[in-house]
């Protein structure tokens, strides 16, 4: 993963997430990238300029009448310099000035003056996020090709919970990285399993398990957007396909979903499994619907789904294989033993039960392989996905160099 000779203009707008920049600002230089950084002054009164100075390594601009600044890079040349604009965190004023072409500032002005593509990073308080006029400048700005990235949901630094946190600079670096095809999965194909699986009992029954998909999604969406080509195994949920991924593939029991993933791997590098697969299946399905017998105890016989995960590691050359361990109680244990027992590379274990996990916006996660595990905390499941999709991405380079 390299970003160098890229060059990336950060803008930094007036708000208390402008201490989280100065982390992106490292994470870009860590990959050698070219960092030039212009504050508006709201910013300035939240991190000084000297802080992005000494962290980028160039001199950090604010006025557009900085005279002695615009003799060494005039403001033109500055938004012909860069390559990507990133504006983090962007505030509610700066998207209301980005979306009616403003340029009252040395930022705005950039930003209009520049072919560059451009991310905004939106962080404000959760109220402010939902606000009609907020929401209508972003829509504005979407419509016009600029790219939003989050906000995420989370406590925020008032006190609020809700939508409206900047994303993390760690996903903000993915994500440039990923726009220049350097992303931390670029050229590598990646499957996909989400959602549940029902298992028909007959025409109108069948079982089932709480699984809304969204985890799976976002983690697919993550995989996009680290520059990996993507394919979907769907169990049934109602969920719009992730933009960018290559291929859907929509199953219903476990048994499809077994014969798709392991069809599908033969042309993957990585097979997450996300999917809440049903452990059993009845052992006949009823071609009628089956009658009420009052006061009679109906007992179905189960049979064994055959274990996907568990199949594909059997297999001698096989994905490096991510599984997911939903449990209630002794997470660790159990993640570590499913970890060896069906012969994967990673697990990523939650707790569920009480509100969490299944069905909830947000969740957090523990990842373990062989010799290490990292803690991942809660957060909303589109970030908590980008996370994992990181930390996949490493181990798999270390794995398979
Ligand atoms: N999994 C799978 N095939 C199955 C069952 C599960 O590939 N038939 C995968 C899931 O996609 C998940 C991981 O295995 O990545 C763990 O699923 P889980 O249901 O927690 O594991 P089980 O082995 O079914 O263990 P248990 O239900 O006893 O907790």
């Amino acid at each position: 993963m390299s970003l160098a000779q890229r060059r990336i203009l950060l803008g930094v707008s007036g708000g208390i997430a402008a201490y989280k920049s100065c982390e992106l600002v490292r994470r870009l230089r860590d990959l050698a990238a070219e960092v030039r950084v212009v504050m508006t002054e709201a910013a300035t009164h939240f991190v000084s300029p000297t802080t992005f100075q000494a962290l980028s390594g160039q001199p950090v601009r604010v006025s557009l009448w900085d005279a002695q600044a615009e003799a060494a890079m005039g403001h033109i040349e500055l938004a012909r310099w860069a390559e990507r604009i990133v504006v983090a965190p962007a505030s509610a004023d700066l998207l209301a000035r980005l979306a009616h072409g403003m340029a009252d500032d040395l930022l705005t002005t950039v930003c209009l003056a520049s072919a560059a593509p451009l991310y905004l990073a939106p962080a404000m308080n959760q109220q402010m996020w939902a606000h009609p006029a907020v929401q209508a400048n972003v829509a504005c700005l979407r419509q016009r090709g600029v790219q939003l990235l989050g906000p995420a949901a989370g406590e925020q630094a008032c006190g609020d919970v809700g939508s409206g946190r900047m994303l993390e600079p760690g996903a903000l670096r993915d994500i440039l990285l990923a726009s220049f095809g350097t992303g931390a999965l670029a050229g590598l194909r990646v499957l996909v399993s989400a959602g549940p699986t029902y298992e028909d009992i007959d025409p109108v029954r069948f079982i089932g398990n709480r699984s809304s998909g969204r985890m799976g999604f976002a983690v697919a969406e993550a995989a996009v957007r680290a520059g990996a080509t993507v394919t979907l195994v769907a169990g049934p949920v109602s969920l719009p396909t992730p933009t960018g991924v290559t291929q859907r593939i929509d199953v219903r029991s476990a048994a499809q979903m077994h014969a798709a993933v392991l069809a599908a791997a033969r042309e993957a590098d990585i097979y997450v499994g996300a999917a809440a697969v049903g452990d059993y299946r009845p052992l006949e399905v009823s071609t009628l619907k089956l009658k009420k017998r009052a006061g009679t105890p109906l007992s179905l016989k189960l049979d064994e789904n055959p274990d996907i995960l568990a199949s594909l590691s059997a297999q001698p050359a096989h994905p490096f294989l991510v599984g997911f361990a939903a449990e209630t109680h002794d997470v660790a244990g159990y993640a570590r033993g499913k970890l060896e027992r069906k012969g994967l590379d990673m697990i990523a274990a939650n707790q569920v039960g009480d509100g969490l996990g299944f069905e909830a916006p947000d969740n957090a996660l523990t990842l373990y392989w062989a010799g290490g595990e990292c803690e991942l905390p809660r957060t909303a499941k589109p970030e908590l996905a980008r996370e994992l999709i990181s930390r996949v991405a490493e181990r798999y380079r270390a794995a398979r160099p």
